[in-house]
């Protein structure tokens, strides 16, 4: 029943001297799926609580691109959290419920999604989401 759920993965980082940084995420190589959508996420305050709904079929690679946040995940059981700082990203399978919180005052998100925004593709209520798993 337990799906494996996906390792921090590191996007690469071009530090180009006194000219800024280059982040670079490509499919196959950071992101195992197409990329069909990609959304930012900014101005969270201290206790923001994002996600908490898991996805049908969606695939996605969350990057933290600036500052850092705590990501918990369910697919099953709990398991435990990843804190992501800059330039870490974790790939969300399917079915997987998600929990983001503890946000640093600048923190900047960069999702990639597999789709483009579909709300029957959410699962928003967390009794749902078990009975699903079963
Ligand atoms: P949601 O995915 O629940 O945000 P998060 O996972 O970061 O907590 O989206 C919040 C709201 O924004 C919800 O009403 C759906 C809407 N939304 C879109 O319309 N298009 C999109 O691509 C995304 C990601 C969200």
């Amino acid at each position: 029943m337990a799906k494996k759920i996906s390792k921090v993965i590191k996007l690469q980082e071009i530090i180009d001297g006194n000219d800024g940084l280059i982040q670079v995420a490509e499919v196959k190589k950071h992101i195992p799926f197409n990329v069909k959508r990609v959304y930012f996420i900014s101005h969270m305050g201290y206790h923001s609580i994002r996600g908490f709904h898991a996805h049908k079929k969606l695939k996605q690679a969350i990057f933290c691109l600036r500052g850092n946040f705590e990501i918990e995940m369910y697919d099953g059981k709990w398991n435990g959290s990843n804190v992501l700082i800059r330039g870490e990203g974790i790939l969300i399978p399917p079915m997987i419920w998600h929990v983001m919180r503890n946000f640093s005052d600048d923190c900047f998100i960069g999702v990639f999604a597999s789709s483009v925004y579909k709300e029957s593709d959410y699962i928003r209520n967390f009794h749902d989401f078990k009975r699903m798993l079963k």
